[in-house]
């Protein structure tokens, strides 16, 4: 069967007239990495960033074997599955941790750019402490999210950084000769008592989103053994919880590799990982039907309107499965996005808790 974009889909990711499984970035880097490519042994090629699998499948469909990838969102594995198995590549790769044994003796590695400059740094650190001397990293992205200041990140890893044309509003920087490398070390800080802990492109970094802080303002104490922060991030809600109530125990999740490993590195910072259990998953896929009793949430968004449409209901709605009927989620959003007539209907009666400039804070009690 021949290989074609077009087979590629999202899901379970969103999907939408709009949202692409493969856009022109993909096929940039695939292009500019072509004979590169070419002739690799079996497991020389590692894939980081891959959106929905177009990358590693493309490579797989021209005959890369043993391909290593890793993908920091966990809609974006499951869709990478999902494609390989409908396209009949399952078997020529593995998904991996972001470590040394993703990237050890690595000769090409095709990188999708991360937007935050500190999750490139942190990824170009582990490539140049681990791969081979000669590795090539193709690395690229729209141009939209690009900065030169990513080819200034590279620079500090490698000797040599080459820059592609643009096409298609998307371009690619060639990296060679690795040096100085570097395992990912979390940024840290203390915030109103919390320490944070926070590897780079975790949301709101090693600072405390003021979303989040409204909501640590007015969170009570839940009247349960155990609280699930949803959507956790670098886990400064959980590990808040936990140590203001020295017998709870929290739950924290997060689909995005470096909020678990962010939320761990929090937990422990705060002297609470006994008590906060980190999980990486999509919403509460792993939780069963009316099983918990007290979830904390601050939703993702997303300039994007389609996914800002979609992302928020569908934990509103995971979070209404888990909770047993009279069990509370306690919400904090963006005022402007006016989501309480969305929690009133797909989770139950929503209270008012507080309100400031931007933020709302409310409570919805599960039916
Ligand atoms: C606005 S941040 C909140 C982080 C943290 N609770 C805080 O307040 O600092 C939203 C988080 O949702 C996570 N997220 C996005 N989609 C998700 C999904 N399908 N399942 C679980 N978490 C998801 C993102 O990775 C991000 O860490």
């Amino acid at each position: 069967m021949p290989f074609s974009f077009d087979a590629l889909r999202r899901r379970p990711d969103l999907e939408g007239p709009d949202l692409g499984a493969v856009d022109a970035a993909d096929r940039l880097i695939l292009d500019e990495s072509d004979a590169a490519r070419a002739d690799l042994p079996q497991g020389a090629l590692v894939v980081i960033g891959d959106t929905h699998g177009a990358l590693t499948l493309a490579s797989a469909a021209a005959g890369a074997r043993g391909i290593r990838v890793h993908q920091d969102e966990l809609l974006g594995e499951r869709a990478l599955a999902a494609n390989a198995a409908d396209t009949g590549l399952d078997g020529t790769y593995a998904s991996l941790p972001l470590d040394a044994n993703l990237v050890s003796g690595a000769r090409v590695v095709l990188l999708r750019l991360p937007r935050s400059l500190r999750a490139l740094a942190d990824i170009a650190g582990l490539i140049a402490l681990h791969a081979d001397p000669e590795v090539v990293v193709v690395a690229g992205g729209r141009l939209k999210h690009m900065t030169l200041a990513m080819n200034d990140v590279l620079r500090d890893r490698f000797d040599r950084v080459d820059v592609s044309h643009a096409r298609q509003k998307s371009r690619v920087l060639f990296a060679r000769g690795p040096h100085d490398g570097a395992a990912p070390t979390p940024e840290a800080a203390e915030v109103d008592g919390i320490h944070v802990r926070a590897f780079g492109g975790a949301f709101a970094g090693a600072s405390i989103d003021i979303g989040t802080r409204l909501l640590l303002a007015h969170l009570p104490e839940p009247r349960a053994a155990e609280a699930i922060d949803l959507a956790c991030g670098t886990g400064v809600v959980a590990s808040a919880l936990a140590v203001r109530h020295p017998s709870l125990r929290v739950l924290a999740c997060d689909q995005s590799a470096v909020a678990v490993a962010s939320a761990r590195a929090t937990a422990a910072a705060n002297g609470v990982a006994d008590r906060v259990r980190v999980q990486r998953d999509d919403v509460l896929s792993k939780h069963a039907d009316d099983s918990a009793s007290f979830i904390a949430l601050n939703p993702p968004f997303h300039a994007g309107a389609a996914l800002a449409d979609g992302l928020a209901p569908r934990m509103f709605a995971d979070a209404a499965r888990v909770l047993r009927p009279g069990g509370e989620l306690w919400t904090v959003w963006n005022s402007a996005l006016q989501y309480r007539p969305a929690l009133e209907r797909i989770v139950g009666p929503t209270r008012q808790i507080a309100r400031d400039r931007k933020f709302t804070v409310t409570a919805s009690t599960a039916r």
